[in-house]
């Protein structure tokens, strides 16, 4: 018979891992969240995350492939070597696959970087309603422990430090092709790279309905020289 300890150990892993199923991290596509976030999926149709999957088509960026050792001709847009770093959570539950390519996961979306939003999207409608009737505020740990992302540096590592000899301990193959060794322009660097306008959208100012831990680092320098929001659809209907 199996020691008491090792039995209850057992126990309290599979409870583990069944409540981890329970709120498994689900991709919808960021048709979900752009319905409410206007100004940011505006915004963010402009960046070069947006445009990830024009890159995989053949004939274009042409110079960079060769460089990279890649045929300039080829079209990657059904490779599984290249899509998973150019479209949301490829491999993942409910993420972009190449025999279905949803349009709304494809390119690198809003839940590349805020994480899988089925589990707490539902939690902004309400946390939003709470703030508008009664000026509640929801605390980010609610939205947190269901998912969302507010460090973001792990997520961007997935896709810009995975490649062999990379700083980043998580690397494992399929590799991104452009490499500090290929171009010293593709390194890393999370802190100036998560300021570059060409691949981040811009930033609105928030009323203040998601307070305390986890902040994003540079919560507040954004929100400081953030715009104004325009036609979000928590302001519709107010006039
Ligand atoms: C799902 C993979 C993925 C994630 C997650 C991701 N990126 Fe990217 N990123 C890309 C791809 C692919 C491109 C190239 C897009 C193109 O040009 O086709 C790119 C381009 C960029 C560029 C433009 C580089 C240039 O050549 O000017 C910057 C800056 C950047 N990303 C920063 C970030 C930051 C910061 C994060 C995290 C907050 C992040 N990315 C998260 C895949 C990703
Ligand atoms: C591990 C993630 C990953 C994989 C796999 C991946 N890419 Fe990318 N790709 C990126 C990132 C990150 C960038 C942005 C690099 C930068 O500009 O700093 C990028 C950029 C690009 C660019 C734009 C480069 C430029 O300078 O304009 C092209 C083209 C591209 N990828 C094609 C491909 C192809 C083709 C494949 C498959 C053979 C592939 N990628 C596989 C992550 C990946
Ligand atoms: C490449 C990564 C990346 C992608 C893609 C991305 N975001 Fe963001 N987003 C960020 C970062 C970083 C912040 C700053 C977080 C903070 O200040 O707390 C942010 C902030 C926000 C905010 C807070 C207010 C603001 O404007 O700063 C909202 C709302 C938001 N994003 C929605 C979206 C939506 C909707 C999409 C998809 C259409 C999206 N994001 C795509 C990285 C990303
Ligand atoms: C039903 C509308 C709705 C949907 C859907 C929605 N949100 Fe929100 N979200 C809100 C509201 C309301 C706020 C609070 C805005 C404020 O304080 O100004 C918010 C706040 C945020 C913030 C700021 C968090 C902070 O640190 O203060 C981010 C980032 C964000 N949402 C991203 C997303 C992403 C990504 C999705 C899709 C997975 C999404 N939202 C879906 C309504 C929504």
């Amino acid at each position: 018979m199996k020691h008491p300890i090792t039995y209850l150990l057992a126990v309290l892993a599979t409870v583990a891992f069944f409540s981890g199923t329970a709120i498994a991290d689900t991709y919808e596509g960021r048709a979900k969240c752009s319905s409410c976030h206007k100004s940011q999926a505006k915004a963010w149709k402009d960046t070069a995350h947006a445009k990830a999957m024009e890159s995989l088509k053949p004939g274009t960026r042409k110079e960079a492939k060769v460089k990279a050792k890649l045929d300039p001709e080829k079209d990657y847009t059904q490779d599984k070597d290249c899509v998973g770093c150019h479209v949301d959570g490829f491999g993942k539950k409910g993420g972009y696959t190449i025999e279905t390519a949803k349009k709304p996961l494809a390119a690198v979306g809003c839940e590349s970087c805020h994480g899988p939003g089925k589990n707490y999207r539902g939690d902004h409608r309400k946390a939003g309603q709470a703030f508008e009737s009664k000026g509640t505020t929801t605390q980010r740990k609610v939205v947190a422990d269901k998912g969302q992302d507010f460090h973001f540096e792990e997520a961007c590592a997935a896709c810009h430090l995975n490649y062999e000899g990379s700083p980043w301990k998580g690397a494992k193959a399929p590799y991104t092709p452009f490499t500090p060794a290929v171009d010293p322009k593709y390194t890393f660097n999370f802190d100036k790279m998560v300021k570059d306008v060409k691949a981040m959208h811009e930033h609105y100012k928030l009323d203040g309905t998601f307070v305390g831990e986890p902040k994003f680092k540079y919560h507040d320098e954004f929100q400081a020289s953030a715009k104004e929001k325009t036609g979000d659809k928590k302001d519709k209907g107010k006039e």
